[in-house]
C-alpha cells in the first residue's frame, strides 16, 4: 500500500497559472485562466513582473474576459507572471479580495488555492508587529509571512521564505509567489491542493490542473504533498522537500489528452459536446477489456487472492459520482455477491466503519480531487483497508493515493455538470463488478463474457438516444412555467431519476425532487397539481408495471407527465404528455443509456430559462473544500 499524506483539508476550487520564460507572460496566463474557468470562480487577477522586478497587478470581481479587458492597457513586455481565478470562501467576491495579494512593501505577491485555517491567529500576530491588510482573505497573510521570513531567517532566499511561511500555516494550499527581490523566479508550494509544473525550451509553467498545460506540453511534474518548487526563466525547475532538501527525481506523468479535447469544437456549449462524446468515451473505455481470464483492469494491481477474499465494500463518492456508487452497489452485490455500503463522503467521514483485512473501499471521483472523497479514502487507508479509485483524471490525487485505479478515459470534462464522466464511471463500475465476480468465483467466465458483449452495445444505444434530442427539446416545454418538478423511478431507474433531477437543478435552477416511485405516495404526491411536471423513468424492466401504477397516480392528479419509456411501449405512451423513447436494453444497462435523455432534457430546460449550462452559478467543477 502506498504511504498516504496527512488528513484531507479543504482547498478552494480556484485556479492558478504561472509562467516565467522567454515569451510574454500575459497571453499564456489569460489563456490558462480561461481553461480553468470551468472549475468555478467569481473573480480573477494577474501579477506581472518585468525584468527589473517591477510588479504590476490587475484584478477584478467577475469573469476572465473582464480581466483581459483591464489588462489590454498593459505594455505586455513582462515575461514572468502568476494569475488566479478565485472562488470566494473568506471574504465576499470583490476586487479587493481577488488574488494576487501582496505584502506591506509590495515586493511579494501570492496566489493561493486552499484555506489557511489559522489565519486569524497569524493575522493578529502580524498586525501586532506592524503589518497592515487590505483584504478580508486568509491568503493575504501568506504574502506578509513571506515578507517577514524573507527579511529575517530566510536571509533573502525566496524559496526559504515560502517554506518558512508554509511551516507556520495550518490548512491547505497550492501557492505561487513572485517577488521583485528575485526577478524571474516563481516559487510554488503545495499541501492538500494540486499543482502541476512543466518545463519547455520557452520557460517554466505552473498550473492547478493539467488542462491549462495540455497545449504546452504532454509531460508534467506533479508537486507532491509538502513540496516546494522554484521555477526559472530558463525552464529550470527545482523541486524541494519541506526541509528544502532537493528532490532528485520529482514525480512526473504524461498527459494523454490532446489539447483539442478541451476545446469546444463546433458545439454551442461544452455540455452539448460532452453529451455527444459519450459513445466514443465508452468505446474507448471498453476497448480491450476482455482477456482470456475475464475483465482486464490493469490499474488495479491488487493480488488476485486478496481480491477473491474481499467480503465487504464501502463505496464513497459525492454528487453525481455518488449516484454512480448507488448503481455500483447493485452491480457488485448482484454479480459478485459482496455486500456493499454506499455513502456520500461528507457523511462517511463522520461515521464509524467496520473494517477487516478483507474490506475494500472504492472511491468514485471524476476529478480525483474532491476533498471529502479524498478524506474518506485516507480514513479507510489509515484503518487498513485497500482503496481503489474510479476517476477520470490521470495523476489526480485520488489516483496517486489509491492502491489501484480505474481510469474512465472520458477525456477532459469542462462543463461543470458531469455527463460523459458519469456514464463512463457507470461502465467502469460494471467492469469492476464483473472483475470481482470472476475473481471470487461468483460468475463463470462465460457469463462475464456475455455481459461484456452486451456492454459493447452501449455506445450504439446511446447514439440512438442522441438522435432523439428533439424529444427532449419538445418535452422541455413542460417546464416553462414550473416552479418545481418531480422525478420518479424504481429499481435501477430510481438512480436515473436522481441523476436527472440533479442535472436539472444544477443547470436550470429549477427545483427538482427525485423519489423512488413507490415512495411517492408517502409524501411527495402532495406536491402534484394540474400541470406539475413529473418525469417518470419507466423503461422495460421487471418493475415496469409497478412504475406504471405510480405514473397513473400522478396522471390522475393532473400532472404533466414526461415519460421515459422503451420504444413501442403503448401503455406508457397513452398516459404520457411527452415521451422520451429509448431502445430496448438489459435492465442493468438501462441507466447508462436512459440518463442521456435526462441530460439533454436538463440542458434544453436550462437554455430555455436563459442559463449558462457550462458554468452554473455557485458551482465548481472540482469541489476541493470540505
Ligand atoms: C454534478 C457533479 C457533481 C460532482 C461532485 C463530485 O454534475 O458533477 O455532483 O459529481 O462534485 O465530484 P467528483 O466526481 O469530481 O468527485
Amino acid at each position: 500500500m502506498r504511504a498516504l499524506a496527512g488528513a484531507a483539508k479543504g482547498a478552494r476550487m480556484c485556479g492558478i497559472v504561472g509562467y516565467t520564460g522567454k515569451r510574454q507572460a500575459l497571453p499564456f496566463l489569460l489563456d490558462g485562466l480561461r481553461t480553468l474557468e470551468y472549475r468555478g470562480y467569481d473573480s480573477a487577477g494577474v501579477e506581472l513582473e518585468a525584468d527589473d522586478g517591477e510588479l504590476a497587478e490587475v484584478k477584478c470581481r467577475g469573469r476572465v474576459a473582464a480581466l483581459a479587458e483591464l489588462c489590454s492597457g498593459l505594455p505586455g513586455t513582462q515575461t514572468t507572471g502568476i494569475a488566479h481565478t478565485r472562488w470566494a470562501t473568506h471574504g465576499e467576491p470583490s476586487d479587493a479580495n481577488a488574488h494576487p495579494h501582496r505584502d506591506c512593501s509590495g515586493r511579494f505577491a501570492v496566489v493561493h488555492n486552499g484555506i489557511i485555517e489559522n489565519y486569524q491567529e497569524l493575522k493578529a500576530e502580524l498586525e501586532g508587529t506592524g503589518h497592515s491588510f487590505k483584504s478580508e482573505t486568509d491568503t493575504e497573510i501568506i504574502a506578509h509571512l513571506v515578507e517577514e521570513a524573507f527579511r529575517g531567517p530566510a536571509k533573502g532566499s525566496l524559496e526559504t521564505a515560502v517554506g518558512l511561511a508554509a511551516a507556520r500555516m495550518q490548512g491547505s494550499w497550492a501557492i505561487a509567489c513572485v517577488s521583485s527581490e528575485e526577478p524571474g523566479a516563481i516559487v510554488c508550494a503545495r499541501k492538500g491542493s494540486p499543482l502541476v509544473l512543466a518545463s519547455t525550451d520557452e520557460g517554466a509553467y505552473a498550473a492547478s490542473d493539467v488542462t491549462a498545460l495540455s497545449n504546452i506540453t504532454s509531460r508534467v511534474i506533479n508537486l507532491e504533498e509538502g513540496q516546494l518548487a522554484r521555477l526559472e526563466p530558463s525552464g529550470k525547475i527545482t523541486v524541494y522537500n519541506a526541509d528544502l532538501s532537493v528532490v532528485a527525481e520529482p514525480d512526473g506523468f504524461t498527459i494523454d489528452w490532446d489539447a483539442s479535447a478541451a476545446t469546444i469544437g463546433g458545439y454551442p456549449d461544452f455540455m452539448a459536446k460532452e453529451i455527444a462524446e459519450q459513445p466514443a468515451a465508452i468505446e474507448r473505455l471498453l476497448e480491450g477489456r476482455l482477456g482470456p481470464d475475464g475483465i482486464v483492469l490493469d490499474g488495479l494491481s491488487l493480488p488476485l487472492d486478496e481480491v477473491a477474499a474481499i467480503d465487504r465494500i464501502y463505496i464513497v463518492a459525492c454528487g453525481t459520482s455518488w449516484h454512480v456508487g448507488l448503481l455500483a452497489r447493485t452491480y457488485i452485490e448482484r454479480w459478485a455477491n459482496i455486500p456493499c455500503v454506499v455513502e456520500c463522503a461528507s457523511e462517511f467521514n463522520y461515521e464509524e466503519q467496520l473494517v477487516s483485512d478483507h474490506t475494500l473501499c472504492v472511491i468514485i471521483t471524476q476529478s480525483g480531487e474532491t476533498a471529502d472523497t479524498l478524506a474518506s479514502a485516507r480514513k479507510m487507508h489509515a484503518r487498513g483497508a485497500k482503496v481503489i479509485a474510479i476517476t477520470n483524471v490521470l495523476g489526480s490525487t485520488a489516483a496517486r493515493e489509491s492502491d489501484g485505479v480505474i481510469y474512465v478515459q472520458a477525456g477532459p470534462e469542462i462543463a461543470v455538470a458531469s455527463t460523459k464522466a458519469y456514464t463512463a464511471q457507470l461502465v467502469a463500475a460494471a467492469l469492476l463488478a464483473l472483475f470481482l465476480a470472476k475473481a471470487n468465483g461468483s460468475m463463470p467466465l462465460r457469463v462475464v463474457r456475455d455481459h461484456y458483449r452486451e456492454m459493447l452495445r452501449i455506445p450504439e444505444l446511446i447514439r440512438i438516444v442522441l438522435s432523439r434530442a428533439w424529444q427532449d427539446e419538445v418535452a422541455a416545454r413542460a417546464f416553462t412555467d414550473a416552479q418545481s418538478s418531480l422525478f420518479l423511478g424504481r429499481g435501477v431507474s430510481a438512480t436515473t431519476a436522481r441523476e436527472g433531477a440533479l442535472k436539472l437543478k444544477e443547470i436550470s435552477y429549477l427545483h427538482a425532487e427525485a423519489y423512488p416511485a413507490g415512495e411517492m405516495k408517502h409524501g411527495p404526491i402532495a406536491l402534484v397539481e394540474p400541470g406539475y411536471p413529473v418525469v417518470v423513468v419507466v423503461p422495460e424492466s421487471p418493475v415496469r408495471d409497478k412504475t406504471i401504477s405510480n405514473l397513473r397516480e400522478v396522471d390522475a392528479r393532473g400532472a404533466c407527465v414526461i415519460a421515459l419509456a422503451t420504444n413501442g411501449d403503448v401503455r406508457v405512451a397513452q398516459l404520457a404528455d411527452y415521451l422520451l423513447l429509448v431502445p430496448p436494453a438489459p435492465e442493468w444497462m438501462s441507466p447508462i443509456v436512459d440518463v442521456v435523455h435526462l441530460q439533454m432534457l436538463a440542458r434544453y430546460v436550462a437554455l430555455a430559462r436563459g442559463c449558462d449550462v457550462d458554468k452554473p452559478r455557485n458551482l465548481a467543477k472540482s469541489v476541493t473544500v470540505e
